[in-house]
C-alpha cells in the first residue's frame, strides 16, 4: 500500500480545522492553567519564562511538526505508526519502541493528571456554594490544606473524572470533542481576560508582570532549565504520541506547518494569561509566588470571592478547566486505546474501560501523596513529584528527541518532504531546527542536567 492510500481504521477528522481543535484541546489543560503558574513561581518567574518561551519556538513547533508528520504517514497507533515506517525507511524495529515509550508516559502522566482535573472538579462545587464569598487569603488556604489532606475526597473526585474520561474515549476522540472545544476553549479564553480584569485592580498587577517578564537570570539553575524545557513538551502534548495519533486521523490537505503554529501560539497564549492573572493576586495578598501545585487554588477564589458576579464567574471558570483538562485527558490514553484496537482486536470499549482502571489505580499514589503519604518521599521528592519529574522532565523529552533524530535523519527527505509538502524555504528551516537546533538543546539540557557539564 502506498502512502497515499493508508487510512486509519479509527476513522479522521471531518475537516482540518477539527484537528487543529482537538490538538489544541489536548495542548491547553491543566498544564497552562494549574501548572505553568506554579512551577514559574517556583522557579523564580522571567528567566524561567524566557526559556519556556524559547523552548516552545525552537523545540517545540518543530518537534509538533515531526510527530504529526509522522502521525499522518503512518496511519496507526504510535507504536504501529513507528514500526511501519521504520520498515518503510528501512531502520529497525525497535523504533516502536518509540511508541511504548509514549504509552508508559501517558498512562503515568494520566495518574496524576487525573487526580488534579480531580481538584479542579471539586472547586466548581466549592466555588458555586458561595464559600469563598469574602473569604481571606488565609481562609481560601485553609480550604484548601484541608481538602488535600482527605484522601477519601482526593480519591473520589479522582474516580469521577476518570470514569468521564473513560466514556469519552470509548466513543472514539472524534464525535464531541470538535464542538467542546470549538466553542468552550473561546469561553475560557474570554474569562481569563475577565480575570486579567481583576487583577488589575488589585493593584499589584506591574508587579506582578514584572515578576513574569522581567529576566533575572542569577535565578536559574541547570535544574530550571530542564524544568522549563520539559513543560514546553508537556504543555503542548508532545514527546509520547499524543500528537502523533492525533495526526493520524488529519486530512492529507492540510499544512502541518501552519497547524503547529496555530496550535502553540494559543497554547502559549493560555499560559502567559494565566500566569497574569495568578501573580498580582499573589503579591497582593502576602502569598507566596513558590506555593507549588496549590498556587491556583490558593489565588484563584480570593480573586472569586471579592469580585462582582464572582461565585458565577468562578464556577464557570472551574467548569471550563476541567473542560480543558478533559480534552487533555483524552489524548493521553488514546495512543494506548487504539494499540489495543488495532493490535488486540479489542473494541474501543474494553480498551478504554481496561487502560482507565489500571490507570485510576496508579492514581491512588498521588492521591496519597498529598496526605498520608506526604512523608513518603525518595530523593527529598513525594510520589506526586517524582512523577511529574520522570515524565516531564526526562520521559517527553526523551521521546521528542528520538522523534526529532527519525523526522530529520533516519527518514528520507523525499518522505518527510512529501507529507509536509511546504515551501522550500519553509522546509528547510524546518529541517535545521529538527536536525541540529532541537535534539542539541535537549541533548545539552539534559547532560547539563545531570551534571556533565
Ligand atoms: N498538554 C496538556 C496540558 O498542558 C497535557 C497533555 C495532554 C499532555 N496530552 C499530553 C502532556 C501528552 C504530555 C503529553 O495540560
Amino acid at each position: 500500500m502506498t502512502t497515499e492510500q493508508r487510512t486509519s481504521i479509527h476513522g479522521q477528522w471531518s475537516t482540518r480545522m477539527a484537528f487543529i481543535l482537538a490538538a489544541t484541546g489536548s495542548a491547553v489543560g491543566l498544564g497552562n492553567i494549574w501548572k505553568f503558574p506554579y512551577i514559574a513561581g517556583e522557579n523564580g518567574g522571567g528567566a524561567f519564562v524566557l526559556v519556556y518561551l524559547c523552548c516552545i519556538a525552537a523545540i517545540g513547533v518543530p518537534i509538533m511538526m515531526a510527530e504529526v508528520m509522522l502521525g499522518r504517514r503512518g496511519r496507526q497507533s504510535p507504536i504501529n505508526t513507528m514500526a511501519t515506517l521504520a520498515t518503510e525507511e528501512g531502520r529497525p524495529q525497535f523504533w516502536s519502541l518509540l511508541g511504548w515509550m509514549g504509552v508508559l508516559a501517558g498512562f503515568l502522566i494520566l495518574s496524576y493528571y487525573s487526580v488534579i482535573a480531580g481538584w479542579a472538579l471539586s472547586y466548581v462545587f466549592r466555588t458555586a456554594s458561595g464559600m469563598f464569598v469574602g473569604a481571606t487569603a488565609d481562609g481560601v488556604g485553609s480550604i484548601f490544606s484541608q481538602f488535600i489532606a482527605s484522601a477519601e475526597s482526593l480519591l473520589a473526585w479522582h474516580t469521577i473524572f476518570m470514569v468521564a474520561t473513560m466514556i469519552i474515549v470509548a466513543r472514539g476522540v472524534q464525535h464531541g470533542l470538535e464542538k467542546a472545544v470549538r466553542y468552550l476553549m473561546p469561553l475560557l479564553f474570554i474569562l481569563l481576560v475577565i480575570l486579567v480584569f481583576y487583577s488589575m485592580t488589585t493593584g499589584y498587577f506591574s508587579e506582578g508582570l514584572v515578576f513574569l517578564f522581567t529576566a533575572d537570570f542569577s535565578k536559574i539553575t541547570t535544574g530550571s532549565i530542564l524544568i522549563a524545557m520539559g513543560h514546553a513538551f508537556f504543555t503542548l502534548s508532545l514527546g509520547m504520541g499524543a500528537i502523533m495519533v492525533y495526526g493520524s486521523y488529519l486530512p492529507k490537505d492540510t499544512s502541518i506547518a501552519k497547524a503547529s503554529m496555530i496550535i502553540a501560539s494559543a497554547d502559549t497564549v493560555v499560559a502567559l494569561l494565566a500566569g497574569m492573572v495568578i501573580f498580582p493576586i499573589v503579591f497582593a495578598n502576602g502569598l507566596e509566588p513558590g506555593a507549588g501545585p496549590g498556587l491556583i487554588f490558593k489565588t484563584l477564589p480570593i480573586a472569586f470571592g471579592q469580585m462582582d458576579a464572582g461565585v458565577l464567574i468562578g464556577t464557570l471558570f472551574f467548569i471550563l478547566l476541567v473542560f480543558a483538562a478533559w480534552t487533555s485527558a483524552i489524548s493521553l490514553i488514546e495512543p494506548a486505546v487504539a494499540w489495543l484496537v488495532e493490535n488486540k482486536s479489542m473494541n474501543r470499549i474494553y480498551a478504554s474501560v481496561w487502560i482507565g482502571i489500571a490507570t485510576w489505580f496508579m492514581g491512588i499514589g498521588t492521591v496519597l501523596s498529598f496526605n498520608i503519604g506526604s512523608n513518603v518521599k525518595w530523593l527529598d521528592k513525594t510520589f506526586f513529584d517524582l512523577l511529574d519529574n520522570l515524565t516531564a522532565n526526562i520521559m517527553l523529552p526523551l521521546g521528542g528527541l528520538f522523534i526529532a533524530i527519525f523526522a530529520g535523519w533516519l527518514m528520507r527527505e523525499q518522505s518527510s518532504r512529501d507529507e509536509l509538502a511546504s515551501t522550500e524555504k519553509g522546509y528547510v528551516i524546518w529541517q535545521i531546527l529538527v536536525r541540529y537546533v532541537s535534539p542539541v538543546a535537549v541533548m545539552i539540557v539534559f547532560l547539563n542536567a545531570i551534571g556533565v557539564f
